[in-house]
């Protein structure tokens, strides 16, 4: 009998094909709407694959009605989405997307950082606006990115990826990370530092660690307190690392200079959003992997976790390894 397979979002057809050449595949159509939850709930019961995407929370209230499910293959390097322990009880596989999207994300957050510290955003703007009647000595000035400290907090394939483009840039690079990374720092020429100094020396932290419990508000007051005035944060990673409230504070009492973010708390945000009415932060809409051909390369490799799963393999980028 054929597997059957649930798909939370319309995906691209080269995709798709891998799974309806295979299975009984079913698709939630849209691209610009979530599937409901009420959606899900029912069409999780009975099948053995589910491809989601970081809008899904798959939590174990959800896996509780899963009767056959087998995998779950998440369409990105994070899956703080999924609770990989509720799964792993059911001995549910939970794959993700790691590699592909490497480079194309730090292209981003070197983008995030060069936007944040030259003002391009506020810039163009002004411009846009009318606001430019001269040219004057101090207009618009930021923060250099040639030669400064850059801090790299989560020295994972990102974080090295960051590194590289940062020594093109003269930087001197600190990193802090949960072990010790010496061939990184032969390699890449990045020096390790407790958290507290890195925060103390950096003009630039960057967060590029996963989001789990031991994340959660890494960044908070006291943290922020810690940082340089000038200091400019970047996060790329998720928005639950940084207490948005300290952030905000931070922010607006000076603290610190500015901030990039491609990632909240709560996504979707709008303009409402506290951080987006201040000048000196950068925001999008978590584009971090988003060129055509990382997305396409990261849609095709969901589905092929979900093919070596239904043919008894071992999925490539298997996440709870240990319980199989
Ligand atoms: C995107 O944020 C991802 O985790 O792939
Ligand atoms: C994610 O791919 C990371 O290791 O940074």
């Amino acid at each position: 009998m054929k597997h059957t397979v649930y798909v939370t979002r319309k995906i691209p057809d080269e995709a798709l094909q891998m799974l309806t050449s295979r299975f009984h595949v079913r698709m939630w159509e849209k691209e610009e709407t979530p599937v409901p939850r009420s959606v899900l709930e029912e069409e999780i019961q009975e099948v053995d694959g589910l491809y989601c995407l970081l809008t899904e929370e798959i939590n174990e209230g959800l896996l509780k009605k899963a009767k056959n499910l087998k995998i779950i293959s998440n369409m990105a390097v994070g899956y703080n989405n999924i609770d990989v322990e509720a799964a792993s009880k059911r001995k549910i596989m939970v794959t993700n997307t790691p590699g592909v999207l490497t480079e194309t994300t730090a292209d981003l957050t070197f983008a995030l950082l060069m936007a944040t510290a030259r003002r391009i955003v506020e810039a163009s703007d002004y411009l846009r606006e009318n606001k430019w009647k001269t040219w004057s000595p101090m207009q618009l000035t930021g923060q250099d990115v040639y030669g400064a400290t850059l801090g790299i907090i989560g020295l994972g394939r990102i974080g090295e990826a960051v590194a590289r483009r940062a020594k093109g840039f003269n930087m001197n690079i600190l990193y802090h990370n949960h072990n010790r990374k010496k061939d990184a720092e032969a390699e890449l020429g990045v020096t390790y530092k407790e958290k507290e100094a890195l925060l103390k020396e950096s003009d630039f932290v960057v967060l590029l660690t996963p989001y789990t419990q031991e994340t959660h508000y890494l960044i908070d007051e006291e943290e922020l307190a810690l940082m340089k005035k000038n200091t400019i944060l970047i996060n790329s990673a998720r928005g639950g690392i940084v207490n948005e409230t300290a952030l905000y504070n931070a922010l607006v009492n000076g603290e610190i200079w500015a901030a990039g973010l491609d990632v909240f708390e709560k996504e979707p945000v709008d303009r409402n959003h506290p951080l987006l009415t201040l000048p000196n932060v950068v925001t999008l809409p978590h584009i971090g992997s988003a060129s055509k051909a990382t997305r396409m390369k990261m849609a095709i490799m969901a589905a092929e976790h979900i093919v070596q799963a239904l043919h008894g393999e071992t999925p490539t980028h298997l996440v709870n390894e240990e319980y199989f």
